[in-house]
């Protein structure tokens, strides 16, 4: 058995007291979370093995090199999706350098908004995330199929909301996905969304 290989280690959820997002919610998220955690260290050891033995040329090999998009994503996507998030979030003050940005990508803060709720509704099982382009500055909202299917090559992640129904269920219905937008929107913690940008002059 390969030993070399880098072991991740889950970051500890400490998220609580969100608004309209029980602490029970966040935390059998969390154990989803550390189970994509689990697989990425299982992926990435039986890889390494299966290198040692020679087998890199083997359906094995690229069906677990395959796996390792979803793993990988689910568990950057929910420590990014966990960290833009806090009690007593709220709304992005109009003086933030990411407040302008929007602006400036979208016309106005609303038709923003209005964009990226609207991804948060697509059916289906994935994510809705604000990107930013490093190369122009822009923001732009994505859909991202499970977790690894439409990320946009090297843009940023600013914004990261989960949209498969387990990051709602135990608080709400699977049809009541609205309400879980809007709670969501009440705990983001635009700060951290801000840090993330690149500030470019142009
Ligand atoms: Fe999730």
């Amino acid at each position: 058995m390969a030993t070399s290989v880098y072991e991740y280690k889950a970051t500890p959820i400490t998220l609580m007291g969100l608004l309209g997002l029980s602490d029970d919610q966040i935390k059998q998220h969390e154990k989803l979370y550390n189970g994509y955690v689990t697989n990425v260290n299982k992926l990435n050891s039986e890889i390494a093995r299966l290198v040692d033995e020679g087998k890199e040329s083997t359906p094995e090999f690229a069906e677990q090199k395959r796996r390792l998009g979803f793993e990988y994503n689910g568990m950057i996507l929910h420590e990014l999706y966990f960290g833009n998030m806090k009690p007593n979030g709220g709304e992005l003050p109009s003086a933030s350098p990411l407040y302008a940005r929007i602006v400036e990508s979208f016309g106005s803060y609303e038709n923003w908004d209005k964009d990226f709720k609207a991804v948060a509704k697509m059916r289906g099982v994935g994510w809705a995330i604000m990107y930013q382009n490093p190369t122009n500055g822009l923001l732009s909202n994505h859909w991202v199929t499970l977790h690894e299917e439409g990320h946009p090559a090297g843009y940023i992640p600013v914004l990261i909301m989960d949209a498969w129904e387990h990051a709602f269920t135990v608080d709400y219905a699977p049809t009541e996905r609205p309400k879980y937008i809007e709670a969501f929107f009440k705990n983001v913690d635009w700060q951290v969304c801000a840090n993330r940008l690149v500030m470019l002059e142009h």
